[in-house]
């Protein structure tokens, strides 16, 4: 091993250096037998000796076989094992035990010889095999060839375990049975050959009558060359008990001791010459029993759940039962020594069918004659209620019941009313359901006889009735609307809604019978809409007498006397909601005075001259008025001076007016005047009196005293 090693270690260093390239070919390797194997290979230019290595791959069996200085292209390799795979490897070397060049093979042994281990016929057309296996065989091939004739007729069959049968052979027939085993290097050694005789087929046309109670002849057609035969009685409601075997060289055998309403196989078999029997030829007999009744009817009655069942009598039968079995195959039963006998039923909806069976001290006997009846109905279950809320219909339904001829339906509401339904169908439609009430539905079925219990009840609500009297105030101080209606029945709580003409909608949700609609602006005018809901359904909108909230407050423009001392006219901008306005006034004793309008201006008179008003205007609807404007000012017209009072000092030639109510500010304006229009005047702004030069004389004059405060006159 390490020399051979260093070898191709060797010739790599060379092939390096030199460059040098031989090629080593192994042709073939084949086994001739399963200890040799034969190795042919190319003859490689500038050899001189070959090296042959043979060694079992992946194992470490020795010995490991090592040929030299060979200096053929073939040889023949003995002492291997048989069936194992071996690498061969090859090399080749030069006359100075220089090598060129190496290459390997892997082969295979043929495997051991198998012998057959035992051959049996088991019937008249197959044998039975078994075999030694060997190493390394992967089938087994099994020849038969008939022993004899002048074309004998052969067989094969190739298995992988070690037995066998092989079947579709002639009968009686001798066959030479050899065996190979085998492997992909090809076929062991041949075994040695073993004969075997397939067995006599079975008599044809096997006949029993009855002889007896308890005894029976069993009969058959001859077979030739046969001289004994095999009978074998076979109980077949006993299965543990083994077959009775008896052998007779005649065509017919009496059997006995037959147990009555039993079933038995009987088969015949012919011996061979070696008192082999081959396959039977079977029938089967049975003995006889009782016969069934003939008729049966059944009368139920479904107020007590019971069935009566009726027969007729049977000779020989000592008893009977009657059996009523359900669809499911659950069946009750009851017995008589007479021809009827009575059931009684729990199930209800079913059907049952009836046999009677006929018994005997030692046999039974199922008549075929049957008798059906069928239950009362079972209480409809699977109760369901549809019910859309915006129509007043309700149906109701349920699983359709069997042995059902129609089905009573009731609905009762609130009051005990009660509304019928009879229908074919599983399903009833209660048309015009009232608002607001709790149904009660409830059906059973109604049989041939009986009518089946009543169902559950199966309980709904219908959608609320409408609210009636719905009003919508607005509260006047705060932005809400409040609306109110009187309940309706079966609501369990109410949404208003309302739509206003900026397009905003406002809702609110009450259980009782007020709510309040929050944020709604001045000004608005909306639409209202109610609906009433409980747990199912809800009523549908139902638009209601709308609603307006308070006025927007207006905004004053402007507020002035224009100098007249009694009166004021206020102008304001017009705002959403208001029918007309009020302006008020009012001066700072709290006396007030007011004006309306439909515009947006008004005069508010009877005022006091030369006063400061506050004034402020409010918007009506004459349900709520709007909040009050912002407040402005004005000031009325001076009011004339009063207590005039005219001196004449006619010494100094002048005259002297006096009056009264001096104001801080302003300008005093006193004028004189005659026919003919203003003559004279004089003005003050510090005193109460002012004095005129050089009046004319000798006239009548009226005085006059002015105050202006700059803007007005009084
Ligand atoms: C040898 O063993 C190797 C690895 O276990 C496996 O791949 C190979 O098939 C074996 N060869 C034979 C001939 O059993
Ligand atoms: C086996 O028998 C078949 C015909 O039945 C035949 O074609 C075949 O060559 C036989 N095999 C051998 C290995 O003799
Ligand atoms: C014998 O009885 C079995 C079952 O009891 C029945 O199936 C069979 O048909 C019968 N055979 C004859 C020949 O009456
Ligand atoms: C008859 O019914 C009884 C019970 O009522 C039961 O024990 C018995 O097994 C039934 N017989 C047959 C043959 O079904
Ligand atoms: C039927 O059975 C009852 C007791 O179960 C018995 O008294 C009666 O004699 C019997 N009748 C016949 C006809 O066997
Ligand atoms: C019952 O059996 C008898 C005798 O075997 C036969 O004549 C008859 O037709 C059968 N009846 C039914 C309903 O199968
Ligand atoms: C009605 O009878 C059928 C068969 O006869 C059975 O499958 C079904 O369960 C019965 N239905 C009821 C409600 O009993
Ligand atoms: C109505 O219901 C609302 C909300 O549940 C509640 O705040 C209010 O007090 C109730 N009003 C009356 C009169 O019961
Ligand atoms: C009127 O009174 C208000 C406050 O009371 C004051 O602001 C305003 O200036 C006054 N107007 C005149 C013209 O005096
Ligand atoms: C509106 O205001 C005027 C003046 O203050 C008052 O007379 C009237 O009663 C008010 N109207 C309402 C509905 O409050
Ligand atoms: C006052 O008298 C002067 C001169 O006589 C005249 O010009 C003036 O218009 C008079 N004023 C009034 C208010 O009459
Ligand atoms: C006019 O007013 C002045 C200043 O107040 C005063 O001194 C004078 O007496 C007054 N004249 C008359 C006639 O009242």
């Amino acid at each position: 091993m390490q020399e051979f090693c260093s070898s191709v270690a060797l010739l790599f260093l060379l092939q390096i250096q030199y460059g040098v390239a031989a090629d080593c070919n192994i042709v073939s390797v084949t086994s001739p037998s399963a200890s040799a194997l034969d190795v042919t290979w190319s003859s490689v230019a500038g050899s001189s000796y070959y090296v042959l290595d043979l060694r079992v791959v992946n194992s470490t069996i020795i010995p490991q076989i090592k040929l030299e200085n060979i200096s053929f292209t073939q040889r023949q390799v003995q002492g291997l094992r048989a069936g194992h795979v071996y690498q061969v490897t090859l090399s080749a070397f030069d006359m100075l035990f220089y090598p060129l060049c190496t290459v390997s093979k892997i082969a295979m042994t043929v495997p051991a010889g198998s012998q057959i281990t035992s051959a049996q016929a088991i019937s008249s057309t197959s044998v039975k095999f078994t075999w030694s296996t060997v190493t390394g065989a992967e089938s087994y091939i099994l020849f038969l060839v008939e022993t004899f004739g002048s074309s004998p007729k052969e067989y094969n069959r190739t298995f992988t375990s070690s037995s066998g049968e092989v079947d579709g052979l002639t009968p009686s027939t001798s066959y030479d049975c050899y065996i190979y085993s085998s492997n992909s290097a090809g076929r062991g050694a041949k075994s040695a050959i073993k004969t075997v005789i397939t067995l006599v087929p079975p008599p044809t046309g096997v006949k029993i009558i009855a002889t007896g109670k308890s005894t029976a002849r069993v009969t058959w057609e001859p077979r030739s060359k046969v001289l004994l035969y095999q009978v074998s009685v076979k109980d077949n409601g006993n299965p543990d008990k083994p077959p009775v075997l008896r052998s007779t060289s005649s065509t017919s055998m009496e059997i006995s001791n037959l147990d009555p309403c039993s079933t038995y196989s009987v088969g015949v078999s012919s011996f061979n010459l070696y008192l082999v029997p081959g396959e039977p030829s079977a029938v089967t007999y049975n003995t006889t029993s009782i016969d069934g009744v003939t008729t049966v009817s059944v009368d139920y009655s479904c107020s007590i759940n019971m069935v009566t069942v009726t027969w007729d009598l049977v000779s020989g039968a000592t008893k009977y039962r009657a059996e009523a079995v359900d669809s499911t195959g659950a069946s009750l039963n009851c017995t008589s020594n007479s021809t009827s006998c009575q059931i009684t039923t729990r199930k209800c909806g079913e059907n049952y069918q009836v046999r009677v069976t006929a018994i005997s001290a030692d046999c039974e006997s199922v008549s075929n004659v049957t008798s059906t009846f069928e239950t009362v109905p079972c209480a409809p279950a699977d109760l369901k209620i549809t019910h859309d809320c915006f129509d007043n219909n309700i149906d109701f339904s349920w699983q359709p019941t069997n042995n059902t001829r129609y089905y009573v339906a009731t609905a009762v509401d609130n009051n005990g009313d009660v509304a019928p339904c009879w229908t074919f169908d599983s399903m009833c439609r209660f048309t015009n359901v009232d608002c607001g009430q709790h149904y009660t539905f409830k059906v059973y079925a109604v049989g041939s006889g009986c009518n089946s219990q009543i169902s559950q009840p199966k309980y709904t609500q219908t959608s609320p009735c409408l609210p009636t009297n719905v009003r919508t105030e607005a509260s006047c101080m705060a932005n809400t609307l409040v609306t109110t209606w009187d309940s309706s029945e079966g609501a369990l709580s109410y949404t208003v809604k309302a739509k206003g003409n900026n397009g905003e909608t406002y809702n609110c949700s009450s259980p009782n019978n007020t709510c309040e609609l929050e944020g709604v602006p001045c000004g608005e005018q909306l639409s209202v809409r109610i609906l009433a809901s409980n747990d199912n359904c809800s009523t549908g909108e139902i638009l209601v007498n709308s609603a307006q909230t308070a006025p927007c407050a207006p905004a004053i423009v402007s507020a002035s006397a224009e100098c007249s001392p009694d009166s004021a006219r206020v102008k304001w901008t017009q705002n959403h909601g208001a029918i007309f306005y009020i302006a008020l006034a009012q001066d700072s004793n709290g006396n007030s005075q007011h004006c309306y309008s439909l515009g947006t201006t008004c005069v508010i008179e009877n005022l006091g001259c030369g006063r400061n008003y506050t004034v402020k205007v409010i918007g009506t609807n004459l349900d709520c008025n709007s909040t009050a404007s912002q407040e402005a000012h004005f000031m009325t017209g001076p009011c004339p001076p009063s207590g005039i009072d005219v001196f004449r000092d006619c010494d100094a030639n002048r005259a002297v007016i006096v009056w009264q109510n001096l104001q801080t500010s302003g300008v005093y304006t006193a004028t004189l005047a005659d026919q003919s229009g203003p003559q004279l005047n004089c003005t003050s702004n510090t005193v109460n009196n002012c004095t005129i030069v050089s009046p004319p004389c000798g006239k009548k004059y009226n005085v006059t005293v002015t105050y202006s405060d700059g803007q007005c006159q009084s």
